[in-house]
């Protein structure tokens, strides 16, 4: 069986998340995150929205189950509509943390979202983690989320660079600007 010293020495094996895990990894986020997770600005960008194909991986842990997951969530930033990728959750099991599975879905997730062609990446979380990863902290009032955020907290990544340059304004996904158009439209 592989216990907890064993995962830190060999490098976790990250796969592609399956609709069968989905219960699996909300027990997860509960536990990462606690319950009241659904209350945060994050979940403003994911509710409605359709994950990122390809970019929801996980780390299993045989005779353990999930023990980590990453997703990332399609939004366009402001009224330019540029594209970028909100990153999140990235959760790891409580009993797994701190052993390189939450780099270790970073490092593989976001070279796939290279390679599928994204260029930004966005994200509310702990600075001096992502800091690590090689994000940056979201210049003020540039990038407007749907809910309160904690300024020291917006991140950013561009996988090509210039690409936060385009960003400025509100943060929503596809339906919520189309459905903010049509409205426009009618009036
Ligand atoms: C935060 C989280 C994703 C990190 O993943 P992980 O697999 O536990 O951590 P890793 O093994 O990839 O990285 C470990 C390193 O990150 C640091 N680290 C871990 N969690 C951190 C946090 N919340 N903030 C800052 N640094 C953190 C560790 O101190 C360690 O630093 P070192 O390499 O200098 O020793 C994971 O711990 C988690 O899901 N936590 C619960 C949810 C949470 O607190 N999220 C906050 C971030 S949005």
């Amino acid at each position: 069986m592989i216990g907890p010293t064993m995962m830190s020495h060999s490098l976790p094996l990250v796969t592609e998340q399956h609709p069968q895990d989905q219960a699996e990894i909300e027990t997860l986020l509960d536990l990462a995150f606690g319950i009241g997770r659904r209350a945060k600005t994050t979940y403003r960008l994911r509710e409605g929205n359709v994950a990122a194909a390809g970019l929801s991986l996980i780390v299993r842990e045989a005779g353990f189950g999930i023990v980590g997951s990453i997703s990332f969530w399609p939004i366009l930033i402001g009224e330019a509509q540029t594209p970028a990728l909100l990153l999140g959750p990235l959760a790891i099991h409580p009993q797994r943390q701190n052993q390189g599975i939450g780099r270790a879905l970073l490092h593989e997730s976001l070279a796939k979202a290279k390679v599928l062609g994204h260029k930004l990446i966005i994200l509310i979380g702990d600075a001096p983690y992502y800091l690590k990863a090689g994000f940056r902290y979201a210049p003020v009032n540039q990038i407007e989320m749907p809910g309160p955020v904690d300024p020291k907290r917006l991140l950013y990544l561009e996988l090509e660079a210039g690409s936060l340059a385009q960003a400025q304004g509100l943060a929503l996904p596809l339906f919520r600007w189309s459905e903010i158009i049509a409205l426009r439209g009618a009036t």
